[in-house]
């Protein structure tokens, strides 16, 4: 087969066949496709699209290049149901839902990544744990997924690799925003990981990469098609992220915030429903729950038990880090020098929040990435920080900076008070869950 012609048709906005699909796949992960064709294919891609059916060939195809994990062990002990997050602003689902999820009986094996840009990354909040092994082998995982039933660690190279290789060209050539190329990218990682079924969260808003609704429904109806032709049985829901989500940013600060919410202590509700939500959309879908309701109520009946907490615990100590970080946090988790609130200029509500610039204000301190690769300041980021509605002043701050230096935190609260709009009147936060989406 000869590839220009291949990306001729593509161009020209023809339907590829299935051989012309596995030839690009092989192409990709043997490396026998120079980059320029790679990028050129993702350029065609990108201005004529794919259908269900070709985006499914290609997400197979990606599932394919690497290592398929099974589950073997796991049969007739629960569902192995994962959740996976267009990325946002203060985003620490995972680190609750994970061990929600596992407390009410699910299997949850989480291959996450690194953050870039304004979108924090899981995997750089778990560095802030010293100690987790967040690449372990394959049959560590596999142990820690059946004791603790959830693990959460790094993509390793041989799932998925021609993503691996699609992505990183992609990222550089201005194509990571095709809904055809980003469902196969999610799809193929999770369905290489051997799941049973997937729960998507797409974030709309200021802080997500689908800043509209209609462009998340887009995602949503795209992945759950697609999904459907795999077999991997998927369900999607669209949640805000027009602020940040919880009350920090930052990878240490979010594990505290974390550790507090299982501890039992003070949790900032939008981030409680958006766990418990995503929770009950898993245990529905698993069969471990006749409904949303029922399923909720078992969410929050793990957490209230502790059971949650412990299978947390259980899963970083498995990992390496300190069997004590639930009790002793502060012994273990970084922080910064520098600690001071930031208080708006005006009095008023919050009424709108720039989430990309308040993530790119921990961009600035540090803490996130603008380059990949980039090694982050982990201690750094903003806590409390003041939601939409919160009525904000002279006694009440916009949020906590910290901080390595007194410029950084000048500088970061700034940027905040630039990403943050007063109103004099009372306003209403937004919904927390837009919609759900399941498949026909
Ligand atoms: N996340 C992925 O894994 N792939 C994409 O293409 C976009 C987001």
């Amino acid at each position: 087969m000869i590839f220009k012609d291949v990306i001729r048709r593509k161009r020209d906005g023809l339907k590829l066949t299935l051989g012309e699909i596995e030839f690009f796949v092989r192409g990709l992960a043997d490396s026998s496709l120079p980059a320029e064709q790679v990028a050129a294919f993702a350029m065609a891609v990108f201005y004529r699209s794919m259908d269900f059916a070709e985006t499914g060939a290609l997400t197979v195809a990606m599932a394919d290049s690497g290592v398929r994990l099974r589950w073997d062990e796991l049969r007739g002990r629960g569902p192995v149901i994962d959740k996976h997050s267009t990325g946002g602003v203060g985003d620490k689902v995972s680190f609750l839902l994970a061990p929600i999820a596992a407390a009410c009986g699910c299997f949850v094996p989480m291959i996450s990544g690194r953050g870039l840009g304004h979108t924090g990354g899981t995997l750089d909040k778990l560095d802030a744990i010293p100690g987790y092994r967040s690449l372990p082998s394959v049959e560590e995982f596999r142990r820690v997924v059946g004791s603790a039933g959830c693990a959460i660690i790094g993509q390793t190279n041989d799932l998925a690799p021609a993503d691996r290789r699609l992505y990183a060209i992609r990222d550089v050539t201005a194509t990571v925003e095709s809904i055809p190329l980003i469902t196969a990218s999610i799809l193929s990682k999770k369905l290489a990981a051997g799941l049973d079924g997937l729960v998507m969260d797409i974030k709309t808003g200021s802080g997500a990469f689908m800043e509209t609704v209609e462009e998340a429904r887009a995602l949503a109806r795209s992945i759950i098609g697609v999904a459907g032709t795999t077999g991997m049985q998927t369900h999607a829901l669209i949640t805000d992220m027009s602020q940040t989500l919880g009350w920090a940013v930052g990878n240490a600060l979010e594990i505290a915030e974390v550790i507090e919410f299982l501890n039992g202590g003070a949790r900032e509700t939008r981030l409680q429903e958006t766990v418990l939500s995503l929770v009950a959309e898993m245990l529905v879908l698993g069969k471990l729950a006749d409904d949303h309701q029922q399923a909720r109520q078992r969410a929050e009946a793990a957490v209230r038990s502790g059971e949650a907490a412990r299978r947390f615990e259980r899963m970083v100590a498995e990992l390496g880090g300190p069997a004590d970080l639930l009790t002793r946090p502060a012994r273990y988790l970084p922080r910064a020098p520098i600690v001071e609130p930031i208080f708006p200029l005006t009095e008023g509500y919050v009424a709108r929040v720039d989430a990309r610039a308040v993530g790119n204000v921990l961009v600035g301190l540090g803490g996130g990435r603008r380059v990949a690769g980039e090694a982050l300041d982990l201690a750094v980021g903003l806590s409390e920080v003041s939601s939409i509605g919160t009525r904000v002043g002279k006694d009440q701050p916009l949020a906590v900076v910290h901080a390595r230096s007194p410029e950084q935190a000048r500088q970061a609260a700034d940027a905040l008070r630039d990403a943050t709009a007063l109103s004099g009147a009372p306003v209403s936060p937004p919904p927390m869950v837009h919609e759900t989406w399941v498949p026909p």
